[in-house]
């Protein structure tokens, strides 16, 4: 969406996957401090987004949204003054029907949904200072062109506001994945891709619910050729830090997001998190990977059922490798710097996880263990043809 914002994937922290509706200003503004104290934000963790939860069940006389008066006492433009304080931006969900999901599920009460307050909605949030809103189709049913037409209606009415907000959708919780997927990079800035995530590496399900890790990973690679600066496909706020896998899957859930263009949206508490979580949401290498201006998401270069090369050209010429080992024992993957699209015989390797160099005449390979990904930053050479984006995916149809 060419609305000025997103030009690469945003990057924060979101309520929900830690603390579903159980959320309130003291936690934001604690976690919000954290981000900044942890040197999160200066990497560039910038949205802290409210997820479900944080309304007041009813809306006031004129039919004005509000914040919840226990949880948010001090409101909401009172805490989005508190982030803009702190160099942090401001995020808030909604959605396009009458029910948010946690209404839907019967968890909150109400039925507060924009659907028919679109334009009224989108002035509050702006009037809130509201930077990114993610928008929610908590339903079942709807066809495509339903979707289409309302999350439209909400684009326009943020739009008409004047303010720059990041628009973050999904069209596909309740909705089956198995058939091809639409790019919503006419509607919005960020559309998820997937169900809603689950702290595990393989939920043994690659098109349903609930999706592990590698899951998400099966059905996000073939829509790069979706992302572009300003559209991102989304497959979730991560997991980092939540326990669920282990320390070699941890690391690799993070390094696939970076190579997918993904929004790196923490979905940790911040506030407690170790230093082994630390090192992974702060490793700057991989952070510049998927902050490249040339906004790109990688492209899958091989595949063989255990072993994924995925392969994202970076804007000054280099490109970012993922040796990516599925299987369940050490492996080693492997390609050439030619099938990632640089040409030449002199390259050089810089390994994001240890930050070593080497030089290589066109092998890239490493030893990966199970479930493991090696990133490689590959520079040098001669001109590069960046890997054209995969032919197999398909537009899903919306008649
Ligand atoms: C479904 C979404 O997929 C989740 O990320 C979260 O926003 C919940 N709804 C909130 O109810």
């Amino acid at each position: 969406l060419d609305n000025g914002v997103a030009r690469t994937p945003p990057m924060g922290w979101n309520t929900w996957n830690t603390f579903g509706c159980n959320i309130n200003e003291t936690l934001i503004r604690q976690t919000a401090d954290a981000i900044v104290a942890n040197g999160l934000r200066d990497l560039g963790y910038k949205y802290v987004v409210v997820d479900d939860c944080w309304f007041n069940p009813d809306r006031d006389a004129q039919g004005n949204l509000q914040a919840h008066p226990q949880r948010f006492p001090s409101g909401m433009k009172s805490l989005g003054d508190y982030l803009h304080a702190r160099g942090l931006l401001f995020g808030i969900y909604q959605v396009p029907l009458d029910k948010t999901c946690a209404q839907v599920g019967g968890a909150f009460p109400g039925a507060t949904g924009s659907l028919n307050h679109e334009y009224q909605d989108a002035r509050q949030f702006a009037a809130w200072g509201v930077d990114y809103l993610k928008y929610d189709w908590c339903s079942g049913t709807g066809t495509i062109n339903d979707q289409v037409a309302r999350f439209g209606i909400m684009r326009d009415a943020l739009a008409s506001t004047g303010r720059p907000i990041v628009y973050s959708i999904n069209p596909n919780s309740y909705h089956a994945k198995t058939g091809p997927q639409r790019n919503w990079s006419d509607v919005a800035n960020l559309w998820r891709t997937t169900e809603d995530i689950t702290n595990a590496w393989n939920t043994g399900q690659t098109n349903g619910y609930p999706m592990g890790i590698q899951n998400i990973v099966d059905v996000t690679v073939p829509l790069a050729g979706y992302a572009a600066p300003g559209g991102f496909n989304d497959p979730d706020m991560l997991e980092v830090g939540n326990g669920g896998m282990n320390d070699t899957e941890m690391r690799s859930h993070f390094a696939l997001w970076t190579m997918l263009a993904a929004p790196l949206m923490m979905g940790n508490d911040v506030r407690s998190a170790s230093s082994a979580t630390l090192a992974i949401l702060r490793n700057a290498n991989l952070v510049a990977i998927n902050q490249d201006t040339l906004g790109r998401q990688a492209v899958q270069v091989s595949f063989d059922g255990t072993r994924r090369v995925l392969a994202k050209p970076l804007a000054n010429g280099d490109v970012a490798v993922a040796l990516f080992n599925q299987g369940s024992s050490t492996t080693t993957v492997s390609t050439t710097a030619a099938a990632v699209g640089k040409s030449g015989s002199s390259f050089t390797l810089r390994d994001a996880w240890t930050d070593a160099t080497s030089s290589s005449t066109g092998t890239i390979s490493a030893s990966v263990p199970a479930h493991g990904t090696v990133v490689y930053r590959v520079s040098g050479g001669g001109t590069t043809t960046p890997p054209p984006v995969p032919t197999t995916f398909r537009l899903r149809s919306e008649s």
